[in-house]
């Protein structure tokens, strides 16, 4: 089959946000302990942090990362996590049902984002815990020396505030399995007063809402719709979350994932734009996307044991060339909603289900679904180009007829680099893009690079970790037309100049 698809710089979704390449740290498994921090790991810092992590950790790209949880935070006390650790309680975490030894705790982690020169997204606890808990953490880590709170803060060994930026106001707070979970009328009461106190501490905080945990869930619309009408005035952003999988075996829906996300982006920014309008305000709530990844949520069966343990696996998800591609095309999603799309986090970071595996003691090596993340983190510059044209369709049974080729561009009129990031979404099918560049004048193709491999399920392990790997991909350009080949399940980036 065939794609004709066309681009036209004047074109223009919206400035990439870079904060779309974020990503997340859970104290949920192996995230934390034996992910980023290891003191005895032979390539520790001074601090306890990985050094082979935090060096993928930056070839990754990720801009933002949030933090503590998750459905950790919903149970957790940030007083436990800052001063000597020695002093720190370990405490039972409801969560994961594991100990928590809180040697890695809110400092820890904003110094390490420092240091790798990454934003924070920090997380409050609105589950068991409440307003004087948001405020009192938000004057630890943001405050003026001189007061109560911030002078805590020195005296655990930062003086001068973090200035953490973004907060989420809890964490899915819709779903029965959070520790406090809210109904829709409780939560938009607490998001609201929480809200109004925050930013009466500091206007310039961005805050983010809970929206829904996914768009299945049986309140979702409703939900977003009742917390942004109390809430309105005092968030900038609403969350979403979202794990896909081959429900079932359902390979083609699967390929199609992209599609359940642009769907949940349009309803939540269709009910945040209804809000907007029944108060007659031009006010333009922005989404979230805090939560999203492949995840084999089927294969999960719960924890382990009932016990509490300490430092335990939980889950460890080893991704595919077929799941590096589905991750590729839903990074393409998020960029085409760039206009309302502010920020994403790939979940999670290390281990559980992450780009980045690690061994206690020994190797970190990048999974499937680090690459086709690390290009577009990579290489995705200036603004996000519509592209349309006339497209093969594939049957799917979850979202019925959806385009064959799900792709977007970015364009850089600065350095004049064009990308383009394309997916074939056919389990069989391979398809030929013809992609009409004449809008631009002269342009060359400087790479293109695809994740593709006969063997859909072959994956990076420990003994194997190059198994799979961008290889060059076939493209030409001729007339002003770039026509590239797209083989059934690959994922693609062509940089242009
Ligand atoms: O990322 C794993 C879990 O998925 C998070 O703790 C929770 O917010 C979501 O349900």
């Amino acid at each position: 089959s065939e794609a004709l698809l066309t681009l036209n710089p004047h074109f223009v979704v919206g400035p990439l946000n870079r904060r779309i390449f974020g990503s997340f740290v859970e104290h949920m498994g192996r995230c934390v302990y034996t992910g980023i921090y290891e003191p005895d790991h032979p390539s520790a810092d001074e601090h306890g942090f990985r050094g082979d992590v935090a060096e993928l950790v930056v070839e990754l790209g990720a801009t933002i990362v949030r933090y503590p949880g998750g459905n950790f935070v919903s149970n957790y006390r940030w007083e436990d996590g800052v001063g000597p650790r020695e002093d720190r309680p370990t405490r039972l975490d409801l969560a994961w049902r594991s100990i928590e030894t809180n040697q890695v705790g809110t400092d820890d982690f904003l110094g390490w984002c420092e240091r790798l020169g990454i934003e924070p997204m920090m997380a409050m606890n609105l589950g068991t815990r409440g307003l004087a808990e948001a405020i009192e953490l938000v004057q630890y880590t943001n405050a003026d020396p001189g007061t109560d709170v911030a002078d805590r803060r020195g005296a655990n060994g930062r003086t001068e505030p973090w200035d953490v930026r973004v907060w989420c106001l809890g964490n899915e707070m819709d779903g029965p399995w959070q520790m406090g979970a809210k109904t829709a009328e409780e939560y938009a009461r607490l998001a609201e007063e929480v809200g109004r106190a925050l930013k009466r501490f500091d206007p310039t905080l961005e805050l983010v809402a809970c929206g829904s945990s996914n768009r299945a869930m049986p309140t979702f619309g409703a939900w977003e719709r009742i917390v942004l009408d109390r809430a309105f005035d005092h968030v900038d952003h609403i969350s979403a979350h979202a794990y896909y999988e081959p429900h079932g075996g359902d390979v083609d829906s699967f390929l199609a994932s992209g599609e359940d996300m642009d769907r949940f982006i349009s309803s939540v920014v269709a009910t945040a734009d209804h809000i907007a309008a029944v108060k007659q305000s031009d006010k333009r709530v922005m989404v979230s996307f805090d939560e999203w990844n492949v995840w084999f949520a089927e294969r999960f069966p719960g924890e382990p044991s009932l016990e509490f343990e300490e430092g335990r696996e939980l889950i460890r998800d080893v991704y595919s060339v077929l799941d590096a591609v589905v991750v590729g095309s839903l990074l393409i999603t998020l960029m085409r909603h760039t206009d309302r799309v502010s920020m994403a986090c790939q979940a999670q970071l290390v281990n559980v289900i992450a780009p980045i595996l690690t061994v206690p003691g020994g190797p970190a090596w990048r999974q499937t679904i680090f690459h086709p993340f690390a290009l577009t983190a990579a290489h995705a510059r200036g603004v996000v180009l519509s592209v349309g044209g006339d497209i093969p369709s594939v049957a799917t049974a979850a979202y019925g007829a959806v385009d064959q080729v799900w792709s977007t561009a970015t364009w850089d009129s600065a350095s004049g680099a064009l990308t383009v990031f394309a997916v074939n979404r056919s389990r069989t099918e391979g398809c030929q893009l013809d992609l009409d560049l004449s809008a631009f004048g002269d342009l060359e193709i400087r790479e293109h690079l695809t994740l593709h491999d006969d063997d859909h399920a072959a994956t990076n392990t420990r003994d194997d970790p190059e198994r799979v790997v961008p290889r060059p991909g076939r493209s030409s350009l001729e007339d002003g037309h770039l026509r590239s080949t797209l083989p059934a399940v690959s994922w693609h980036c062509i940089r242009l100049d």
